[in-house]
């Protein structure tokens, strides 16, 4: 397809903290791809700020800026609103304004939809506006789109997850590093993850707010915190969360949403449980938030991903935006891949495949061998040949008389050098059975 002739959506983004930051970066970025894929250019154009000579990381030219946020909600050159400031006061006066201008908003802001949703929702009925939220729940986790969409033929019946990676990190830390709730409480300040009232995390309000999203989308009817249990982790001590290893469970503070079908009702509880260990959600490390859903259909499904921070966040407002552009462009569909989607930004030649001397993966090797002087030997200088560099090497007596196995695993090698010293230790007349290979999956989180 003609890449750069497409219509240009215009957006707005108000409120330019590191969420901000991160969406009008990542637009830029990867603004060509987005355009592969939407069939429209996605254009920030000007932004909002409390102080207009702060100095950012993300550097956006002077005359993009204003600090007047409402003047976003009237701008007709706009087609979409990002608010991104967060609270309740001005970012429900902008929204209700940009909303009844018949604007399309984007928002991450958990509070105001989770204490205002009902009226949003009717203003962007009645003004013909649009209302997004995806960034609301989970992160850059599209929870809000599995809900909605990919599981849309579904009852809940059970929705439970771990939805503040604040309170996550410091449960995880305390149980990894033995140190007390008030320790870790001082480090997630310092590394930025506690929000400026810090009561939001660690008294369970911020997760609640996200669990009656989550429970208005799968019921449909909005509950207040007033309503439900929430409980914090403030109460939670070195010595619970030593007290829970001992009975093999990790403490999670966990937001639970059920439905009752046959009383039809619902309840929403958000508190600290022990959950045991070998459950999926007890392995959830760090600032991860994590979700369970259970639909009546399609059983069991869980979403994992990082709950919060600038590029998770950024990546769940931008696809709220490519939703808004679609809705604006009057499609729902988004193209469907082509060459034009392979062009890198900065070369323009389409997209290569890797050669085999480049796939790369460290190995377990498992080698039926005479248990005989000088095998090892034999075997170590094989893969040295093939610079294949041994990790770690077990010998075990295999069944029969003088065999043994040898379990090899390697360093990071290549499928070239792998299959050729294979190839070679097969040959050996020391080898006794055809060399078995695998690949040790160890990628980063
Ligand atoms: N305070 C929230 C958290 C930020 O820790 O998960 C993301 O909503």
């Amino acid at each position: 397809m003609a890449m750069g002739n497409a219509k240009a959506i215009k957006i707005g983004i108000c409120g330019l903290g590191v969420v901000g930051q991160g969406v009008w970066k990542h637009l830029r970025r990867n603004g060509k791809l987005l355009e592969a894929r939407l069939g429209v250019r996605l254009e920030p154009v000007r932004a909002a700020v409390r102080d207009l000579e702060k100095s950012r990381p993300v550097r956006i030219p002077r005359d993009r800026l204003t600090d007047d946020v409402m003047s976003l909600a009237r701008d007709p050159e706009l087609d979409i609103v990002c608010e991104l400031m967060g609270g309740s006061d001005l970012a429900r006066e902008f929204t209700l304004a940009a909303l009844e201008n018949g604007k399309v908003v984007v928002s991450a802001n958990k509070a105001l939809v989770c204490d205002h949703g009902r009226e949003v929702f009717e203003t962007a009925r009645l003004g013909g506006g649009h209302y997004f939220f995806e960034a609301s729940v989970g992160g850059g986790i599209p929870i809000i789109k599995a809900l909605r969409e990919g599981l849309v033929a579904n009852r809940f019946d059970l929705i439970y997850g771990v939805l503040n990676g604040t309170c996550n990190y410091i449960l995880t830390r305390m149980e990894a590093e033995n140190l007390s709730f008030e320790d870790l409480v001082k480090r997630a300040r310092k590394l930025g993850y506690v929000e400026a009232d810090e009561s939001l995390d660690l008294d369970g309000i911020d997760t609640a707010h996200k669990a009656v999203i989550l429970g208005f989308l799968a019921h449909g009817r909005w509950m207040r915190l007033d309503e439900m249990l929430v409980e914090g982790i403030r109460r939670v001590t070195l010595e619970d969360i030593r007290q829970a290893a001992g009975l093999g469970y990790s403490i999670k503070l966990l937001a639970v949403i059920t439905r009752d079908f046959e009383s039809n009702r619902m309840f929403i509880r958000v508190h600290p449980a022990l959950v045991p260990r070998g459950r999926v959600l007890a392995n959830l490390d760090g600032a991860y938030n994590g979700i369970c859903l259970s639909g009546d259909i399609v059983g069991t499904t869980f979403y994992i991903g990082k709950g919060a921070g600038q590029d998770a966040t950024a990546s769940a407002v931008i696809s709220d935006i490519a939703d808004a552009a679609l809705v604006i462009k009057g499609s729902h569909k988004l193209l469907l891949p082509d060459e034009a989607l392979s062009i890198h930004e900065e070369r323009s030649t389409p997209c290569g495949i890797l050669p085999l001397e480049e796939v790369v993966s460290p190995y377990y090797l498992r080698l039926t061998v005479k248990d005989e002087p000088g095998v090892l030997a034999q075997v170590a200088s094989a893969m040295a040949r093939h610079e294949v560099s041994i990790a770690s090497v077990v010998q075990r007596q295999a069944t029969g008389a003088d065999r043994a196995s040898l379990i090899l695993t390697t360093h990071d090698s290549n499928e070239y050098a792998i299959r050729r010293a294979v190839a070679e230790l097969g040959g050996l007349t020391s080898c006794l059975e055809e060399p078995f290979l695998m690949r040790i999956a160890d990628f980063d989180e």
